[in-house]
């Protein structure tokens, strides 16, 4: 028996409209965390008009950027060869329709190909949490106002990054073309100062991720694709974290 209601999705932020509209997690806040209670279920119907993004925040815009450029590397080297291409990336009105028309297109596409081959999250649909291990707690520790999710989602990006190159599981140049389509689009690569780096350690043995108390880490290979990694030594964490501090 199919339990709830039948419900349409018209995403309005571009956030929505490439991964909150898509994937049938329902999910609502707790003051333990994000998103700790929901439920999946689909909805029968995503309607996305690229116009209404003319009105949107600029600084929203850039927020839904990061998960673009999420999808570039976990999934779409294509998508992110593309987003390369162009010069700016921070704000709608420098890109052309065109290029938005693909990036939405894309973006919705690699949700939907990793939703559909894992609906309930049992294996695959984590890679999506690509930047999200750290993000998370930076969003949280930040009270989920100074640092807005995608804003987050890019720093997390950047640490996996680090995380990865420090484990010797993808490289340094590809460590770079990340970061430079990070700031491409606006988005922060660097902690903010008011945060401990104890604290978000702390914190991500809270995640509702965590397993055994193994923090689990989605861990890029190369442009286009991710390993999802159990056991992360928590003196490379501390270092990359630490050489992420603006005061570093
Ligand atoms: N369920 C999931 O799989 C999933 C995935 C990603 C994100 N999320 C969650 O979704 C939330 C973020 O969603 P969001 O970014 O849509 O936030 P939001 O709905 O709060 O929108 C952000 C701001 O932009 C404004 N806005 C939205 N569309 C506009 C438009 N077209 N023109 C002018 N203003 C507009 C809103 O009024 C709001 O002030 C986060 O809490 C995030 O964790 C969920
Ligand atoms: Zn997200």
């Amino acid at each position: 028996m199919v339990k709830g209601i039948n419900f349409v999705q018209v995403p309005t932020s571009l956030l929505a409209m490439v991964d909150a509209a898509i994937g049938g997690k329902t999910g609502v806040n707790h003051p333990q965390g994000k998103n700790l209670i929901g439920a999946f279920h689909q909805p029968r119907l995503v309607l996305i008009d690229p116009d209404i993004l003319q009105t949107l925040a600029a600084r929203e815009f850039r927020a839904g950027m990061a998960e673009v450029i999420k999808y570039g590397i976990i999934w779409d080297a294509e998508l992110f060869a593309q987003m390369e291409n162009n010069k700016n990336l921070s704000q709608l009105g420098y890109i052309k329709s065109e290029l938005m028309d693909f990036i939405l297109t894309c973006s919705c596409q690699a949700k939907a190909d990793v939703v559909s081959k894992d609906e309930k999250e049992a294996g695959l649909r984590a890679i999506l949490n690509y930047g999200h291990t750290i993000g998370h707690a930076v969003e949280s520790l930040t009270g989920y106002t100074q640092v807005i999710h995608g804003e987050a989602v890019a720093i997390g990006m950047v640490a996996a990054g680090q995380i990865a190159m420090e484990l010797g599981m993808w490289t340094k140049q590809d460590t770079q073309r990340q970061d430079a389509l990070i700031q491409k689009a606006g988005l922060p690569t660097k902690l903010p100062d008011s945060l401990d780096i104890n604290t978000i350690a702390d914190t991500l043995q809270t995640d509702k991720k965590v397993k055994d108390g193994k923090v689990r880490f989605i861990l890029p290979t190369q442009i286009g694709n991710v390993e999802i990694i159990d056991k992360i030594p928590t003196e490379i964490l501390c270092k990359v974290l630490s050489a992420m501090r603006t005061t570093a």
